[in-house]
């Protein structure tokens, strides 16, 4: 990720609580900005594991599912098209868009050393703690003739400590975030390999 200081930490507006882009919203917006399937895969992936952690694990209700799940859904959405941008053109888009402010901050937040903008809130924090640590287990799932299946906990772990190993995942940031988030790695880990979407179909 490129070292974009967002240099604020407000973003959004309170009066927009609650407010989200509906399905087709957000599938055209994704459909302009981010041709590549693989990265649509990752926003996906972990969109998909924000939308049953706030269902499985807080319990919170159904508006507030899917706002985990579009913070996923889009949060490197500029990643593609503005690389040196990232992540502050979605950002403005979707304060121009009048999206919840939560939403907001949680993309915001999702690469702290990079934007400047710590996790504060249970969704900021998912959302930094999935972020490269799916993507990781993907990468790991690619490079295994069984992919997924029958996938440990300790394979994944035995790959973060091989350095060479999808060395663009910083694993500062994946046992950085565990810990804000308050959870430990082998739990995360097991969510992941559990629940992640395993292919292009859904993109
Ligand atoms: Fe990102
Ligand atoms: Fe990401």
């Amino acid at each position: 990720m490129q070292n974009l200081n967002l240099g604020r930490s407000e973003f959004g507006h309170s009066s927009n609580r609650g407010r989200i882009l509906s399905e087709s919203e957000a599938k055209a917006l994704l459909e302009s900005w981010v041709p590549n399937e693989k990265l649509r895969l990752h926003m996906r992936q972990v969109s998909h594991l924000m939308r049953i952690w706030a269902d499985k694990k807080e319990g919170l209700d159904e508006l507030q599912q899917k706002t985990w799940e579009q913070a996923g859904l889009l949060h490197d959405a500029d990643w593609e098209k503005w690389p040196e941008e990232h992540c502050r053109r979605i950002i403005e888009e979707l304060e121009k868009r009048e999206v919840d402010p939560d939403l907001i901050h949680a993309i915001a937040s999702h690469g702290p050393r990079y934007f400047g903008v710590l996790p504060v809130t249970k969704i900021d924090k998912m959302l930094y703690a999935f972020d490269e640590l799916s993507g990781f287990i993907h990468a790991y799932s690619l490079m295994r003739p069984e992919a997924y299946e029958g996938m440990e906990i300790k394979g994944v772990k035995k790959r973060l400590k091989d350095k060479t190993f999808a060395a663009g995942v910083s694993r500062e940031d994946v046992y950085d975030a565990c810990e804000r988030a308050e959870i430990s790695l082998d739990d995360l880990i097991r969510f992941i390999i559990e629940n992640q979407i395993r292919n292009y179909t859904s993109c």
